[in-house]
């Protein structure tokens, strides 16, 4: 591919979102209950955000809102399917209305020249798996995965090539309690993540292989959250720990997808906690082929991590992200025996306590060159901020603009290195539902017009980065100003 520009020609400049954060319509048309429409529920009673029934309205505002995004130039749109749309007890009798949605959608993305770059499952699987077997809690997750995979390849195939199948498969695993369990059996039981985290490679790989299989050039990968863990300081316990929180929190992932083999430091730690997860004869291999099936890495980026040798006695917990939008506040990861989380001093945090790190991106781009030598995407990054509407329909921006221009710098900087990187797609095309903070926490290029307590009428408005980012785009990254 021709450079042009510091990009490649053809580069897929576009925008991200995911279907429940963004579509509402929640039991429209045949639709059924998703988990995270249930989550959210109970998310607005505990802390008054706005739950998943309305959003930004994206399926009444589709045509207005890719008519925006062609405005803006762009060649791709990130997007995912909402599963309990098109099969609304998950597996079984589709339903049509749900299905045609996609059909126009596709149609007026193609209309307009842009790419449809379409995950499959984006933290909402239907009630109606949870409530049969409990979700990712059970093998037969693998099985009905497949069918959901080999559903959309026929029916979309011809519309679609660049397929992910899952969205941050190592947040679902860490937060798979909030994000993925309803149940409150197996709660506090962390093995239980790594049996889920398995069944998802398995759920993958034949997904991967159904989509090779049924659709001629599809490009299959899937996104993960991608993020450099830096050792607190050059303490050579804080650097072993920050080796040890790299393999456990992205080279576990990517090496199951990449290479299709397990990480052997991070299974040993497993082994040692008592989180060993089971594996039946035949797992391995099936993930030894979906990895020949994956010709693509989604990279999302929003920040860096900082990990310290752990303190002994502290006992296992997740990150837990920022609920107030007050700045300060967050609680760090804690894997015992391997990391603890800790601030970088170097760094300085968004309202929303995520440390603003454009290095960051170029070297986990390069690092994952190197180690894989695989293309990528990167398939989310951006600012999560509040943003004010004028009275004359004005939103000034001048700090997602900041954000982006210093990333896009580190994306050129990463492919001078050798990255393949094949586009961008930051969070998110428009407004849209965070997944910890509401509506408030707003990551667009277009304003949705609705707060958490009053959804209005969803007018949309184009922000400053809107304009910034059109001309990004019209000089194929050449104008960052
Ligand atoms: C990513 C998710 O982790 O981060 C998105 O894939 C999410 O679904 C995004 O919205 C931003 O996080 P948040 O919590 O600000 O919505």
């Amino acid at each position: 591919m021709e450079v042009v520009n510091g990009f490649p020609e053809g580069f897929l400049w576009g925008a991200a979102t995911s279907a429940y954060q963004c579509e509402g319509a929640a039991l429209e048309d045949g639709k059924k209950e998703n988990q995270q429409d249930v989550i959210n529920r109970q998310i607005h009673d505990e802390r008054g955000y706005a739950d998943a029934s309305v959003t930004a309205d994206f399926y009444h505002h589709y045509k207005e809102d890719v008519a925006l995004m062609a405005e803006m130039g762009f060649k791709s749109f990130r997007l995912s399917i909402n599963w309990s749309r098109v099969l609304p007890d998950g597996v079984g009798e589709p339903n049509p209305k749900g299905v045609q949605f996609y059909h126009d959608l596709f149609a007026e993305l193609h209309a307009h020249g842009i790419e449809p770059i379409v995950t499959m499952w984006h933290y909402d699987l239907p009630m109606a798996l949870v409530e049969k077997y409990g979700g990712w809690r059970s093998r037969q997750m693998v099985d009905d995965f497949e069918y959901y995979a080999r559903f959309l390849a026929k029916e979309y195939g011809s519309e679609v090539r660049y397929w992910l199948t899952i969205n941050e498969q190592s947040i679902v695993v860490n937060y798979i309690d909030k994000k993925n369990l309803i149940s409150k059996e197996d709660f506090y039981n962390p093995r239980y993540r790594y049996q889920a985290n398995h069944y998802m490679n398995l759920a993958h790989a034949k997904a991967a292989i159904a989509i090779h299989e049924l659709v001629p050039n599809a490009l299959v990968g899937a996104a993960l959250d991608c993020a450099p863990y830096y050792p607190a300081s050059s303490a050579p316990q804080d650097v072993l720990a920050s080796r040890h929180a790299n393999e456990f929190k992205n080279y576990f992932y990517m090496d199951a997808y990449i290479k299709g083999t397990y990480t052997p430091s991070v299974l040993a730690y497993l082994e040692r906690q008592g989180l060993m997860f089971d594996v039946e004869p035949g797992d391995l291999e099936l993930i030894k082929r979906g990895s020949e099936c994956f010709d693509f890495l989604g990279v999302n980026y929003y920040q860096s991590g900082c990990v310290k040798a752990p303190t002994p006695g502290k006992s296992r917990h997740p990150k837990e992200n920022n609920k107030t939008g007050k700045g300060g506040h967050v609680e760090y990861e804690v894997q015992p025996d391997l990391f603890e989380g800790t601030k970088n001093e170097y760094l300085v945090d968004t309202d929303f306590s995520m440390p603003i790190d454009p290095s960051g991106l170029q070297f986990i781009l390069e690092e994952i060159n190197d180690r894989y030598g695989i293309p990528v995407m990167i398939c989310e990054n951006g600012l999560g901020a509040y943003d004010t509407l004028e009275k004359d329909g004005s939103i000034h921006d001048p700090y997602r603009i900041e954000y982006i221009r210093q990333h896009i710098k580190a994306m050129k900087a990463a492919i001078a290195n050798g990255v393949q990187l094949w586009g961008y797609n930051p969070w998110s095309a428009m407004d849209l539902l965070s997944t910890s903070n509401g509506i408030a926490k707003r990551y667009g290029f277009i304003y949705v017009d609705r707060t958490d307590d009053d959804v209005r009428e969803c007018r949309r408005y184009r922000k400053d980065s809107f304009y910034w980012y059109k001309n990004v785009i019209a000089t194929n990254g050449k104008n960052l100003e």
